[in-house]
């Protein structure tokens, strides 16, 4: 049972491992974080959002759980070319309500491996650019509120402190276990190597 974890939940920071074996029950675990994605009102959703700590995540910058056309897996991306930059609001389902600007490239060449392990090159732009952009980050550990200039990070910066606090409540209340709980965890499924049958 899948779950999406919120910041500052240790998986958000964890540098994922690359997805070696790409099998039914990594499809699985794929429709199950599509159907989250949409349950939250999401676009995309990275594996760690969820405590898996490999590289791939899914993706619909539809929002639309029908348009299974628009859907997209992107297995081990890397973005091999960025081109000018925008700033745009962005969102995160890890930080539930917290919307702020967000400098990005326009455009950007990714390659990956989609769900039958074919290699994919996508050019994208747009919300589509941007998509792919945060959820790369994610894979490693890296966040959109890291990319916030100093004027976005005062407006959200006691939002982000309350997420925290809730987490740490959670904590305390023995709701979530302890961050070196949570990390063993993430250390224990990384070193599996892709394996995500075994959970
Ligand atoms: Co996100």
């Amino acid at each position: 049972m899948l779950r999406i974890v919120k910041y500052p939940h240790p998986a958000l920071r964890y540098e994922s491992v690359p997805v070696q074996r790409i099998d039914d029950s990594l499809r699985d675990q794929v429709r199950a974080m599509f159907d989250l994605m949409y349950e939250h009102q999401g676009i995309g959703l990275a594996a760690n959002q969820v405590a898996l700590p490999f590289r791939f995540f899914v993706l619909n910058v539809s929002g639309d759980a029908t348009r299974r056309d628009e859907e997209l897996v992107l297995i081990n991306p890397e973005i091999v070319k960025r081109h000018s930059s925008v700033e745009e609001e962005e969102g995160c389902l890890s930080f539930p309500g917290l919307y702020a600007p967000v400098r990005r490239a326009r455009k950007i060449k990714v390659r990956a491996f989609d769900l039958n392990a074919q290699p994919i090159e996508l050019d994208a732009d747009d919300l589509l650019s941007r998509a792919i952009q945060h959820e790369t980050d994610h894979l490693s550990g890296r966040l959109f509120i890291d990319l916030l200039d100093k004027r976005a990070l005062a407006t959200v910066g006691p939002r982000i402190q309350e997420y925290v606090e809730a987490f740490r409540r959670s904590q305390a209340q023995g709701e979530i276990a302890s961050d070196a709980a949570l990390t063993n965890d993430l250390d224990a499924l990384s070193k599996r190597l892709g394996d995500l049958a075994v959970r």
